[in-house]
């Protein structure tokens, strides 16, 4: 039987990443392409017990449908932690709990965008959101880095130009893929021109709370006056992805949008893992948790940057993180990358071909993500090395 698939499927591939984490399925494989939160700063038994507490105490609670906003509580308990080092929530705005923040990226294109409509996004960027924007049918402008910076003047010719885009999306914070953070001025110059040409800005922060090094950076959803800010806020990367729990911090209006097609989709998030989320917010010391596992990190990126520093030949250049999961290394021009993530992958070391993560995957590209926060120590080591050989032998 040859299936006859909708148009706007035509464009989405499967994840380049996925496909590459099947090769790493194989124990012999050192992964650095996946992007897990490490196995230790999961709060396991925290998590029993709660989960246990409302299974004896109050099991219907968890089991029965819930109303798709999002459980009361933990909206409460989100908006306060959310809220606690800056204000992101403004008069007027609603808060949707949606299953994981991925949901965020594709109710956003799917109440936003009609069928060809551009969404602009930095190149490179998070291919689960680009994969969601072009499902529903959009189009990716994406916009360069110039001197470690968004590059202001492409990002303003692009907003200017026609078909004017529907919205940007924009990860100031730890960036997937590249590691990199927004300075304060770009942030205000990227919203002085969603302003100026009236274009939405969904900003997703699932990393801001790993920073390990450097001064926080207000969120542009706290420095926007204007209603201009769709804000997706996850617990995947701080508590536990597998349990799917995030935050949409918008104006009403879009929320209430979005809740329309939250119905259409999965009705409300799983209601089990949500009450523990609230219960685990409320109870606990999330300023201690939180610098508990950015220490892990910390300690991870700076081993995966020594070990770069010893065995990489000099010409790879790469990002210095001060924060979240990756590392984007830059290969010199002549030398081909995915040749060089194929060599590696023959010698059992998996890292995630730059291109995968560009609004057109057919661009050249000489770059390629490591990620440091689910290998151990020791596989960080090991792996680094014989990516380091492989510099020497192909530059
Ligand atoms: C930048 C970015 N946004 C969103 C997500 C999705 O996270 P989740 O759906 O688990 O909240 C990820 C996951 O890797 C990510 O890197």
């Amino acid at each position: 039987m040859k299936y006859q698939f909708a148009h706007r499927m035509l464009n989405v591939k499967a994840s380049a990443i996925r496909e590459i984490l099947k090769a790493t399925a194989n124990p012999d494989v050192i992964s650095f392409a996946g992007g897990n939160p490490s196995t230790e700063a999961f709060p396991v038994k925290e998590i029993e017990k709660i989960s246990g507490d409302l299974l004896a105490h109050q099991p219907i609670s968890v089991l029965q449908y819930g109303i798709t906003e999002g459980d009361q509580e933990l909206i409460k308990q989100a908006t306060a932690f959310f809220n606690r080092h800056e204000q992101v929530t403004k008069d007027g705005d609603q808060m949707l709990i949606t299953s994981g923040s991925q949901q965020i990226m594709e109710f956003a294109a799917k109440i936003l965008c009609n069928e060809g409509d551009v969404v602009v996004c930095e190149n490179p960027s998070f291919l689960g959101a680009l994969n969601a924007f072009k499902s529903l049918g959009a189009m990716l402008r994406g916009i360069t880095y110039h001197n470690g910076q968004l590059d202001l003047e492409k990002l303003e010719a692009a907003l200017s130009m026609e078909p004017r885009p529907k919205f940007m999306y924009l990860i100031p914070n730890f960036q997937n893929p590249t590691g990199m953070t927004m300075s304060l001025d770009v942030r205000r110059a990227v919203l002085k021109l969603a302003k100026k040409y009236g274009v939405l800005i969904l900003e997703d922060n699932p990393y801001g709370d790993l920073r390990f090094g450097g001064e926080a950076v207000p969120s542009m959803k706290s420095l926007d006056e204007d209603g201009l800010v769709i804000y997706a806020a996850s617990l995947s990367k701080i508590i536990a992805p597998g349990m799917r729990v995030a935050c949409c911090i918008a104006p009403r209006d879009i929320i209430q949008k979005m809740v329309v097609a939250k119905q259409a989709s999965d009705v409300h998030s799983n209601l089990w893992a949500q009450k523990v989320m609230a219960r685990y917010l409320r109870d606990y010391d999330m300023n201690e948790h939180i610098d508990r596992i950015s220490k892990i990190y910390k300690k991870k990126c700076h081993l995966m940057l020594d070990e770069m520093k010893k065995h990489f030949h000099p010409d790879v250049q790469y990002t210095i993180p001060t924060g979240g999961m990756f590392i984007w290394a830059t290969l010199p021009d002549h030398v081909d990358m995915l040749s060089f993530v194929q060599k590696a992958l023959e010698k059992n070391v998996a890292v995630v071909p730059g291109n995968a993560f560009l609004d057109d995957d057919t661009k050249e590209c000489h770059s390629f993500r490591m990620n440091y926060s689910t290998p151990t120590d020791e596989k960080i080591i090991e792996g680094v090395k014989i990516l380091g050989q492989i510099t020497y032998e192909m530059l």
